[in-house]
């Protein structure tokens, strides 16, 4: 069976691409003349980094970090860590972090928090996906693609289990599958 006829198709890849194009649109008007700093969030932004920083006509850099939050599986524990940090300093720098979803938005506070002990000139948040039914946390959402209902997404770079992240749509898992 195909990977794709395990999923309902929540945002086909061409509405994704779409709304991609429109968001780095906004984010290269509102950075003219900065120095620009894409900060990526492991392993679920790979994809939405990659497809944006190319609709971006400006001089920017790209930088990764990798967090997890310790605890239950689907669900985030607030309780996050630096797996990997972040290659060059911010400071003085405009950061915009490139994430994939943002759920309980717990894991968003800690990395805001963190970045901000380094002196970034601003940071903006740029997300994918929002569910706001689940929101734990005030997160002003500089750069939002889509909303979703309080269902486990999976697709562009998003996982379950390690899978599904290579599909170029998002999705739903129907029952029983995966
Ligand atoms: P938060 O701390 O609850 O906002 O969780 C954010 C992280 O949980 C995201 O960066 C994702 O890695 C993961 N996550 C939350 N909801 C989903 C989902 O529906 N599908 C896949 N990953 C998810
Ligand atoms: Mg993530």
């Amino acid at each position: 069976m195909k990977l794709a006829e395990q999923l309902e198709v929540l945002h086909s890849r061409e509405a994704v691409q779409k709304r991609i194009a429109e968001i780095a649109a906004q984010i290269q008007s509102d950075h003219q003349g900065k120095e620009l700093v894409l900060v990526g969030v492991l392993k679920g932004a790979f994809m939405f980094v990659a497809d944006l920083a190319r609709h971006i006509d400006l001089p920017l850099s790209i930088d990764f970090v990798g967090l997890s939050s310790y605890g239950e599986a689907t669900e985030s524990s607030g309780v996050v860590k630096i797996t990997s940090d972040l290659t060059r300093p911010i400071e003085g720098k405009h950061v915009v972090i490139v994430e994939d979803i943002i759920d309980t938005g717990l894991t968003m506070r800690y990395l805001l928090d963190n970045l901000a002990t380094r002196r970034p000139a601003s940071v903006k948040i740029c997300t994918l996906l929002q569910k706001p039914s689940r929101s734990r946390t005030r997160i002003s959402i500089d750069y939002l693609g889509f909303t979703v209902p309080d269902l486990f997404v999976v697709g562009y770079g998003l996982d379950a289990g390690e899978r599904y992240r290579n599909l170029p749509f998002i999705g739903v898992l129907k029952p029983g599958k995966g």
